[in-house]
């Protein structure tokens, strides 16, 4: 059968873990895919520069919006990054010639995920973005495929693996912030704007994406009570430490009769509780359902794997054919958020 066309628009941590599976597992890909995955063309800033991975075999763009607009890409996965530009570009470019979008782009989404959502419709595309929320944790597939029965009632969680780690590392090795932020950007963790990790900002974008998924509405980021990690100091987390807690940079979004509340701040939670017990940029993201109750999942929520992950099972779908609405149900249905905090109209 015919191959599923990639083209790839971004070749840092993410896009050099996607080259890589499709690059190690081709015959099982498309086994589990019913057709070859071909990657045909890729796109980053730099052509110069070596990303452990053997790109010669596929053609080169400089420009992503020319990249999305191949006749030999039937998929834009789109892992540049930055809410606006050239990403945004690119996807639009894409969604409008009715190409399907991999994106791990949560600034982008949080911002502009409705009416990319309704280009992706009205053009018969698929718009994706498992590997934006949590990393390696397939919590979208989980609200929007296996939860799609529940009347889902709280999402909650540790959302940002970059503040996860920054806290527990302070607190197990005895680092100064600097020191661990480093680590946390060799490790591929941090954003390219690392204040959007530290400032909560990114673990907002996600929560907002969760939560409009979660409860039928239009994502609304700037409904998020949002603060982030950089006043939190080693004597904060030792006192929390000593009175039996940790703080955690928590995420959450319940709705309620007079509408949707989100939040978003470090949170003290027992240190012998799930959440107390995670470690590094481990995330953990609680779902709770009128059927279903509550499940909880846990995994890697940063790094090269576990987000090339995320991409390959959304790449895997739409080879596969399933087509699911971005959020869940078709934009053009989803509510105008309401926020708790708000009067009713
Ligand atoms: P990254 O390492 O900074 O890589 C970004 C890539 O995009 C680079 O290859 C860069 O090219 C390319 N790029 C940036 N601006 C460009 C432009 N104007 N034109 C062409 N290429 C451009 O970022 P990343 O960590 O892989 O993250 C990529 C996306 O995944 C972001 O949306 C991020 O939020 C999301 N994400 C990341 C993680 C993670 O753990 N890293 C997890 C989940 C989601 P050069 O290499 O030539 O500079
Ligand atoms: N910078 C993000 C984090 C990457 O640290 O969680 C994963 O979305």
């Amino acid at each position: 059968s015919e191959p599923l066309r990639l083209g790839i628009a971004g070749l840092g941590t993410v896009g050099a873990g996607v080259v890589k599976i499709v690059q190690a597992h081709g015959d099982m890909l498309a086994a589990r895919s019913g057709r070859p995955l071909a990657i045909t063309a890729v796109s980053a800033r730099s052509r110069a520069k070596n990303r452990g991975v053997d790109l010669s075999a596929y053609a080169w763009e400089d420009d992503p919006v020319a990249l999305a607009r191949r006749d030999d890409v039937d998929v834009l996965v789109e892992l540049m990054g930055g809410s606006d530009g050239l990403a945004k570009a690119a996807t639009e470019a894409a969604l409008s010639a009715g190409k399907d979008v991999v994106t791990a782009n949560k600034a982008m989404l949080a911002l502009h995920g409705q009416a990319l959502a309704e280009l992706a419709e009205t053009n018969g595309a698929a718009l994706r973005f498992e590997a934006a929320v949590a990393g390696g944790i397939p919590c979208v597939k989980a609200l929007t495929e296996g939860l799609a029965g529940n009347r889902v009632t709280r999402v909650m969680g540790v959302m940002n693996g970059t503040c996860n780690y920054i806290l527990t590392r302070m607190e197990s090795a005895g680092l100064p912030y600097d020191d661990v932020f480093e680590e946390a950007r060799a490790l591929g963790y941090l954003e390219a704007d690392p204040t959007l990790d530290v400032g909560g900002i990114d673990a907002g974008h996600k929560l907002a994406l969760l939560s409009a998924i979660a409860f039928g509405s239009q994502v609304d980021f700037d409904g998020v009570q949002l603060q982030g990690i950089e006043r939190v100091s080693i004597d904060d987390i030792r006192r929390a430490r000593d009175m039996g807690y940790r703080i955690k940079l928590l995420g959450v979004a319940q709705s309620g009769p007079d509408g949707v509340q989100q939040s978003m701040r470090p949170t003290l939670v027992p240190a012998d509780s799930p959440l107390g017990q995670l470690e590094g940029a481990t995330n953990m993201v609680v779902l709770e359902g009128d059927a279903v109750g509550q499940i909880v999942l846990r995994g890697a929520g940063a790094g090269e794997g576990p987000t090339a992950s995320a991409v390959m099972g959304d790449v895997i779908d739409i080879a596969r054919g399933v087509s699911i609405p971005a959020f869940g149900q078709p934009a053009d249905t989803l509510a105008t958020p309401r926020r708790a905090n708000e009067a009713a109209p």
